[in-house]
């Protein structure tokens, strides 16, 4: 049995439909990546599973257990981070872990052995006596983490937790996330808006204004953007790309003195290429479909609004979605 079960799930609130008829189902011990841009209903479905708020319809069930009805059993068994920091800045370390440890009414006796546990494993022990004002933003989000899994949850709730963090403080903290279903049997479920992160999921999947428009393991995502990009330099590109469509029926385009195309066996056929341009060709580069472009070409922007706000950058994101998928 799946241990998240969502069926048709749709929340209004008044006239904004956050989610409508979501569907989907998470295997125990896995991590299952929930993406999508901003708006698009993530916090939202969480907020549900969490039993912090009831869906307008359909249901969702934790171990068995629905969130609306049996709301108690399900919240013994889930942990969250929130995508907003909710430490109290004025009390240590440890005492933040210590006031969760009594809100989930934890034997004394296994108190302190369950918190020295939890600041070891995120590496935070020797700074348990600190003040949470004293912590940088990568601190603050590792302890999180360690305050989450103090009752042992079989699921972690995890919104956006790396969220303005910069790229080596995420990567340490992910160290101690993907460690978790391995070491404690924990299923993760997760959003983030940085899709390197979501390489870790077992799957994944996208959610764009409320409803779920793909998913998958990460592989049979990037499958479904068409195949590799091969781009090559010659001398000659005007020939090149006559001999390129000639031979093999491909579909070249040009750019920056550089001609490029999609293939879907990408490796086999860059030697026959090079053997058919001979010496005219400078250079040759594969690329390989990322998440990035999954959620490009599923959702025809970027991941993140405030990306698109900048009109470089903008202009750079369209150059780029025309030259992946040939489309205006
Ligand atoms: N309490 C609320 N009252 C009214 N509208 C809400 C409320 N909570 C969420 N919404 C709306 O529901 C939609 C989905 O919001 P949600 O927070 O679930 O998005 P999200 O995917 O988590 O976005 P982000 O990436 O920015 O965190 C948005 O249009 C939002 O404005
Ligand atoms: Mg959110």
């Amino acid at each position: 049995m799946p241990i998240i079960e969502v069926k048709n799930l749709s929340k209004h609130f008044g006239a904004i439909a956050a989610i409508r008829d979501v569907s989907f189902e998470v295997e125990e011990g896995t991590i299952f990546g929930f993406l999508g841009p901003n708006g698009a209903g993530k916090t939202t479905t969480i907020n549900i599973l969490c039993t912090l708020i009831n869906p307008t319809s359909g249901s969702a069930a934790i171990a068995g257990y629905d969130c609306t009805e049996d709301s108690s059993i399900v919240r013994k068994s889930i942990g969250i981070v929130f995508q907003d920091t909710t430490l109290d800045r004025d009390l240590t370390a440890y005492e933040n872990l210590m006031l969760h440890a009594y809100l989930y009414n934890l034997k004394k006796s296994e108190m302190k052995d369950r918190i020295h546990d939890a600041l070891h494993f995120v590496g935070l022990y020797d700074r348990k006596d600190d003040t949470i004002k004293k912590f940088s933003g990568g601190m603050k989000r590792r302890l999180e983490v360690a305050r989450s899994m103090i009752h042992r949850p079989r699921i972690l709730f995890l919104d956006e937790p790396t969220l303005g963090l910069d790229p080596q403080t995420r990567a340490n903290l992910w160290e101690y996330i993907v460690d978790l279903p391995k070491k404690h049997n924990v299923t993760i479920f997760m959003t983030t808006h940085y899709m390197d992160e979501a390489e870790v999921c077992d799957r994944i999947a996208i959610i764009d204004r409320g409803s779920i428009i793909a998913g998958g393991t990460p592989e049979e995502l990037k499958k479904t953007v068409g195949g590799d990009v091969i781009h090559i330099k010659t001398s000659d590109n005007t020939r090149a790309r006559d001999e390129l469509e000639q031979h093999f029926s491909l579909e070249v385009s040009e750019e920056n003195g550089e001609l490029y195309f999609t293939s879907s066996r990408g490796d086999a056929c860059i030697p026959e290429i090079i053997q058919t341009l001979g010496k005219t060709v400078h250079s040759v580069r594969l690329q390989r479909p990322t998440l990035n472009d999954v959620f490009l070409n599923m959702t025809g922007k970027k991941i993140r609004d405030e990306k698109m706000s900048s009109s470089d950058t903008l202009k750079e994101d369209v150059r780029a979605y025309r030259r992946r998928f040939g489309r205006s």
